[in-house]
């Protein structure tokens, strides 16, 4: 890992949830482990707190719980002093155009590569991006832009048209942390790293592909700004269609920056467009009662702070997606995200179709026979479902499967996603992050489900906290004679 590249890391947000949940934590945990170049400084910036010495006790009060512990499950005591020697900071009202003066002149005092995170609301973007350009901060530098970018297309073109005026394109990195989640990354190895699966990756062998991504957590302390979101903004227009597209991809011809995004964007843009007629019939939209996750009770989204007593937010959101290209034509995509479901698991099923004949009885031409799990989290683990004879007399079949389970074979080394994307950012590795025509696809693509639910007379169908989701959701994969994985027997 390189170490050489000296930069000053000026987080704006620096009291904010992210800051100090993400990527403080994740600074810490490069720093620790001698991934930063060791003149590199850390500037935050906030307006709350007035004093570095402030800040810092704040980081000691607030981040230090969040730090990954090592040895004796205690946080490494050098390497922690060692971090807060490169934290500075600045107390900077952002409405004053003068205190970006002192900013620029705190940044000016260090060499380096110049990187501007904005853990800030997204109504901030604009207004920080043109403060810097005025004192001259958008040369040598780079941006990073938190999700969520924008509310909807028109809103996230507005954003990223006032950005692409001040800075290139090439300096811009839109976040998507499940883009650097290790076992994500570990798709492209297990796709294009393999010549096994890439003849059965296509229509002809694939019947029907479910990914997943559902939580036990609620909306917590950020009902306010959840009941304007919504799980199809916060999860599907992102995480799930990134991780759709590197499902489905072509392969590229490397894995620089441009030929992974122009492969996804692609996918993106070969999204069957959904008829506003027919989304009752591809989209479920669902919210949560009250109901008992792992024996505790939990309140239902109405009742949460922050959160209109009549919201009709979707915390579920179940979709029917196809994509319209030779590989995938015909192929239904089922994607599925909720908060308060029953257990929190991200992954990927790939059913395979049956054999076209089966000399063996019915059992092989099981739907599911043949399947591919790839558990992204928790406990990463690859799961190969195959046909096996029971043993004894007669030729009966029983399903049995292979596990590659990775915490075997790779015991140290993982990174956290924001760890690997800060140092992308700082060594100026763009492939992991959201070019500005995948976020327009993405936005353009649910665009219309947003729409009709707008206006749509009917509220989000109720489910139970603790739960799977509305019953819907598994009509919906009925009506393709196909179930939710978690509903086979
Ligand atoms: C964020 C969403 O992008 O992803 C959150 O805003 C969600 O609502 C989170 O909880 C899930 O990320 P992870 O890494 O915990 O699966």
């Amino acid at each position: 890992m390189q170490t050489d590249s000296n930069f000053i890391f000026v987080l704006f947000g620096g009291t904010g949830d992210l800051s100090m949940r993400k990527i403080l934590p994740a600074l810490f945990e490069a720093h620790r482990a001698g991934m930063l170049a060791p003149t590199g400084k850390i500037l935050a910036v906030a307006r709350g707190v007035e004093t570095r010495a402030a800040y810092l006790e704040w980081v000691e009060e607030h981040v230090k719980p969040h730090v990954a512990k090592h040895g004796a499950g205690s946080v490494d005591a050098e390497a922690w002093s060692g971090f807060l020697a490169r934290v500075e900071y600045v107390h900077i009202d952002l409405g004053k155009p003068e205190d970006f003066r002192i900013l620029r002149d705190a940044v000016a005092e260090h060499d380096g590569i110049r990187v501007f995170y904005l853990a800030t609301g997204p109504s901030l973007f604009v207004p920080i991006c043109r403060a810097l350009a005025d004192v001259g901060l958008n040369q040598n530098a780079r941006i990073v832009l938190e999700k969520p970018l924008g509310y909807d297309l028109e809103s996230s073109n507005a954003i990223n048209d006032a950005v692409g005026e001040i800075f290139q394109e090439e300096q811009i990195y839109r976040i998507d942390h499940y883009l650097g989640k290790e076992p994500v990354q570990n798709l492209l190895a297990l796709r294009f790293g393999n010549a096994l699966f890439e003849p059965l990756w296509r229509r002809e062998w694939v019947e029907s592909i479910q990914i997943t991504i559902a939580e036990e957590l609620g909306v917590e302390a950020r009902g306010d700004f959840y009941d304007n979101t919504g799980a199809l903004r916060d999860m599907v227009q992102n995480h799930l269609l990134q991780l759709l597209s590197i499902v489905t991809m072509e392969p590229p011809h490397s894995m620089d920056s441009d030929s992974v995004r122009d492969e996804k964007l692609r996918v993106l843009r070969a999204l069957k467009p959904i008829d506003p007629r027919d989304i009752s019939r591809v989209a479920v939209r669902g919210q949560y009662h009250a109901g008992v996750i792992k024996g505790a009770s939990v309140p239902g989204y109405a009742t949460e702070k922050g959160v209109r007593p009549d919201s009709r937010t979707d915390t579920f959101v179940a979709l029917k997606v196809e994509i319209e290209n030779w590989r995938w034509a015909g192929v239904p995509f089922f994607l599925r995200t909720g908060k308060r479901l029953a257990d929190r698991v991200a992954e990927i099923v790939v059913n395979f179709r049956p054999v076209p004949h089966s000399a063996l009885g019915a059992n092989a031409l099981r739907a599911g026979a043949n399947r591919l799990v790839i558990r992204l989290q928790p406990n990463e683990t690859i799961r190969l479902y195959c046909l096996a004879k029971q043993p004894g007399e007669g030729m009966n079949l029983a399903s049995v499967h292979l596990d590659l389970a990775f915490d075997q074979f790779f015991r140290e080394g993982q990174m956290e996603a924001y760890q690997r994307l800060l140092l992308d950012v700082i060594h100026g590795r763009l492939a992991l992050f959201v070019r500005r025509d995948e976020q327009e696809a993405a936005w353009r693509w649910v665009e219309p489900i947003l729409n009709e639910w707008e206006v749509s007379p009917k509220p989000p169908k109720p489910y139970a906290a603790g739960t799977w989701g509305p019953a819907a959701s598994s009509a919906m994969l009925a009506q393709h004679g196909t179930c939710w994985l978690e509903e086979e027997n």
